[in-house]
């Protein structure tokens, strides 16, 4: 399983990335302005920035356009920024339209804010190379978003369709274990879901004795 990164904080991506497990970054216009980036210019500057840290990851970027031809010229200059950027586009109409124009001329896309089984069909369809579906938001409205998860693994499977799921809205450590369970290619994380996963106390208990033990005959 792919393991991506869910921000534009490029502290974060460089402590991912030094971590030696990161395969990719997810960006969306929140995260980006979380972050402080505006203006057309900062916002392709710092793309390309990210990019340059993680060295042969996909890294998805957002378009804000919502109309087919205003979702095509966004991203096609996104593509042409650099060789790692996956074009990022919402499960709207035109959207899918623009995925599978996308998908023709061999630009890879991200198919975001999917919600149901039935919008990740359409989205390998169209030819989406990842589809994203946001299981933590569906969890904040009493929905489970591993079945989800799970669902979209059984279609895709049915069928044989490439689109690569990745679960996204990650907000701790079992959604990733549990979407590892479930068969996801990627999971997007905050990178304190990810140092998560190296917690157990059972770890720093046993490392503490063997420590302890060295130290008693070599002091
Ligand atoms: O990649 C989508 C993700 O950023 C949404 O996460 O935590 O805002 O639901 P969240």
């Amino acid at each position: 399983m792919k393991f991506f990164i869910d921000t534009a904080n490029l502290d974060q991506i460089k402590e991912a990335q030094e971590l030696g497990v990161l395969d990719g970054v997810t960006t969306n216009p929140s995260l980006m302005a979380k972050e402080g980036i505006g203006g057309a210019q900062n916002i392709l500057d710092h793309y390309v920035k990210i990019c340059n840290i993680v060295k042969g990851g996909d890294i998805s970027a957002e378009v804000i356009s919502t109309d087919f031809k205003g979702i095509v010229a966004e991203g096609e200059k996104l593509a042409a920024l650099h060789p790692q950027i996956v074009v990022k586009v919402p499960m709207i109409k035109d959207g899918v339209k623009a995925l599978k124009y996308f998908s023709d001329k061999g630009i890879k896309t991200n198919c975001t804010l999917v919600f149901s089984a039935g919008q990740a069909l359409l989205a390998a369809k169209a030819g989406a190379t990842y589809v994203s579906p946001f299981i933590g938001r569906l969890d904040d409205v009493s929905t489970s978003g591993l079945r989800l998860i799970e669902d979209i693994v059984t279609i895709y499977g049915n069928y044989g369709y490439e689109t690569e799921v990745l679960a996204a809205s990650i907000r701790h450590p079992m959604h990733i274990v549990d979407c590892a369970m479930a068969g996801a290619d990627v999971v997007t994380c905050p990178l304190s879901a990810i140092t998560a996963l190296l917690n157990h106390p059972l770890t720093d208990v046993g490392l503490e004795k063997f420590l302890e033990d060295y130290r008693k005959v070599n002091s």
